[in-house]
């Protein structure tokens, strides 16, 4: 049972054959994008708000921005390097008690002004270090972070309550490299710095099946506010690599975050139960989706309820061999709306936008607005799918069926496609206004058909030729949302 479920965290099969996008290629997208632009003018039945209540369509995607999302305070009263907790940035000392001294030490000024810790040119090596309010954690060019090799000093904490046992194993997880809980106005920045999981370790224990306790994140925040995320890579996170959950007014930006294309489950950046969330300017590789919104899962999630919502994902790019470019779900539990994704450019990947959910889930996904994506090689451009038997344990509620409803996709273009969208939703639970238009899917061979189940909707210009469920006549109305 346990190995059956742990091949399902699995997107898929490793593909090969990777390469960066050329030059005349972006050039020919955009041409391509600007082509489509011209027709969204000339139709009326798209609701206004869509693209975030009609304003964003005006505004150049270079201009739009995280700003209101992250309330910047005044500069930090004290500013402290490692080094005067007994650092050592050899790739060998462990500064697991030197990162705890310098956090504690840290708190004393969260009344009085603030604190940044710095973290200057060196291999830092550490275990699992809780940060505080009022903080800046700031990496100097050249700084290197890394996770303990020894996984007791990644300790074992409580479940999240919306998801009742750890996501991968039964009972605790591992607590995450850097992890927080219950802070407010949190920075963590620099020159390009580096935080890197070693994830190796616990991608063998996976694989090999010695793995006790669900993996921890590269960095989780709990119940915070005001959070920024900067100016940095990280790479190799054991598993999710950047994971707020419960939290409010969240920037991610001008990140790069990596893991090997075959590690398993190393998310990029995955919203749970969060709201004002924004993420921009990204550039993400990784072995598992690259963006994935989530919101607690199954009868956890619905006793909770707490919804991931007002989520903006924007100008983030990269590639993700075996899952999604952005995923929504599969836990989805406590509801997710109000999301715009725009402005993303996808390589290589399985699918490029993916809707996951499930019988058991229960809560909502809609109000979902999608524009402007560009994708080359991806497998399955647009992909809305019911899950596979996912559950954290027996109690979970087979009546409990999720709404899907009002997922707005327009201007995307796909080449080197392998299938047009495969849109299946649930039976009882129908996804519903399913909107598309401007969305061409190029490269497919000629038999290549929609394949849809259980969706309902409208579609305006798009290619190839959509399944009769989506070609439905009602009013314009019909992706209107109320
Ligand atoms: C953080 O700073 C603000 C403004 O100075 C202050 O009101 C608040 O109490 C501080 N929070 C903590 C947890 O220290
Ligand atoms: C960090 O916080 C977690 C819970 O939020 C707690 O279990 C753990 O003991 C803390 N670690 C340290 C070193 O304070
Ligand atoms: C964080 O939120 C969870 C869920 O509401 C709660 O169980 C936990 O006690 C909270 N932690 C703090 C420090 O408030
Ligand atoms: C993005 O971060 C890099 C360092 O990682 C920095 O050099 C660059 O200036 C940043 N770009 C912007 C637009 O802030
Ligand atoms: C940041 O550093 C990483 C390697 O650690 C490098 O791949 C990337 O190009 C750098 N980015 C910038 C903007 O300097
Ligand atoms: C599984 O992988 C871990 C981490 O690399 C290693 O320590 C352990 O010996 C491996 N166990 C087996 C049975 O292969
Ligand atoms: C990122 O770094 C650039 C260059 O140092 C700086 O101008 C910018 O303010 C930083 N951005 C954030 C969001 O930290
Ligand atoms: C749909 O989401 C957008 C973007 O988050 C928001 O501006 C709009 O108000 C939402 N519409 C409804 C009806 O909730
Ligand atoms: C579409 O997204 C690309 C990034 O993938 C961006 O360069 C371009 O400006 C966007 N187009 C519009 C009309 O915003
Ligand atoms: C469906 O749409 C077509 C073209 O827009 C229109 O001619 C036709 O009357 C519509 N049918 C129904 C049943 O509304």
């Amino acid at each position: 049972m346990m190995e059956v479920k742990q091949q399902l965290l699995v997107c898929g099969a490793i593909m090969g054959g990777l390469s960066r996008p050329s030059w005349a290629f972006l050039l020919l997208m955009l041409t391509v994008i600007a082509l489509l632009g011209v027709q969204i003018t000339t139709n009326t039945v798209f609701p206004t708000w869509v693209g975030g209540g009609g304003s964003a369509e005006e505004t150049p995607s270079s201009r739009r921005s995280c700003a209101g999302f992250f309330r910047e305070g005044t500069r930090r009263k004290v500013v402290m390097s490692i080094t005067d907790f007994g650092g050592v940035g050899d790739g060998r000392a462990s500064n697991t008690a030197a990162f705890r001294r310098a956090i504690q030490h840290m708190q004393g000024f969260g009344e009085r002004g603030g604190a940044q810790l710095n973290v200057p040119r060196g291999r830092w090596v550490t275990g699992s270090f809780n940060l505080t309010s009022n903080f800046t954690l700031f990496l100097q060019q050249g700084a290197i972070i890394l996770g303990s090799q020894d996984p007791k000093e990644w300790p074992i904490i409580e479940p999240l309550p919306s998801y009742g046992r750890g996501r991968e194993r039964m009972g605790g997880r591992h607590i995450s490299l850097i992890h927080g809980d219950g802070l407010t106005d949190v920075i963590i920045t620099g020159q390009n710095g580096t935080i890197d999981g070693q994830g190796k370790m616990w991608w063998d224990m996976w694989w090999n099946r010695t793995l006790k306790h669900t993996r921890g994140h590269l960095l989780e925040l709990m119940n915070s506010s005001n959070v920024l995320i900067s100016n940095l890579t990280f790479r190799n996170s054991p598993f999710w690599t950047i994971h707020p959950v419960y939290c409010s007014n969240v920037v991610i930006k001008n990140m790069t975050i990596l893991a090997p294309l075959n590690a398993p489950n190393t998310d990029g950046i995955d919203p749970d139960s969060s709201i004002n969330v924004c993420i921009e300017d990204c550039y993400i590789e990784s072995g598992d989706d690259l963006v994935a919104v989530k919101s607690g899962w199954d009868q956890y999630g619905i006793a909770m309820a707490r919804p991931s919502s007002n989520i903006i994902i924007r100008r983030v790019s990269g590639t993700t061999p075996t899952c999604s470019g952005v995923g929504i779900g599969s836990e989805m539990s406590g509801g997710i709306s109000n999301v715009i994704v725009e402005d993303l450019h996808i390589r290589d990947s399985a699918a490029g936008m993916r809707i996951k959910t499930d019988k058991g889930r229960g809560g909502y996904i809609s109000n979902i607005t999608v524009n402007n994506i560009s994708m080359e090689r991806v497998k399955i451009p647009i992909r809305f799918s019911r899950g596979a038997n996912d559950h954290p344990d027996e109690g979970w509620d087979p009546k409990a069926m999720p709404k899907v409803k009002g997922i707005f996709i327009s201007n995307v273009i796909s080449i080197d496609s392998l299938k047009a969208p495969l849109l299946e939703g649930i039976e009882g639970a129908p996804y519903e206004g399913i909107c598309m238009r401007s969305v061409s899917i190029l490269g497919l061979a000629p038999a290549a058909k929609w394949n849809c189940e259980f969706v309902l909707g409208f579609t305006h210009g798009v290619t190839p030729l959509p399944c009769p469920q989506l070609q439905s006549n009602r009013s314009s109305s019909w992706c209107s949302y109320s």
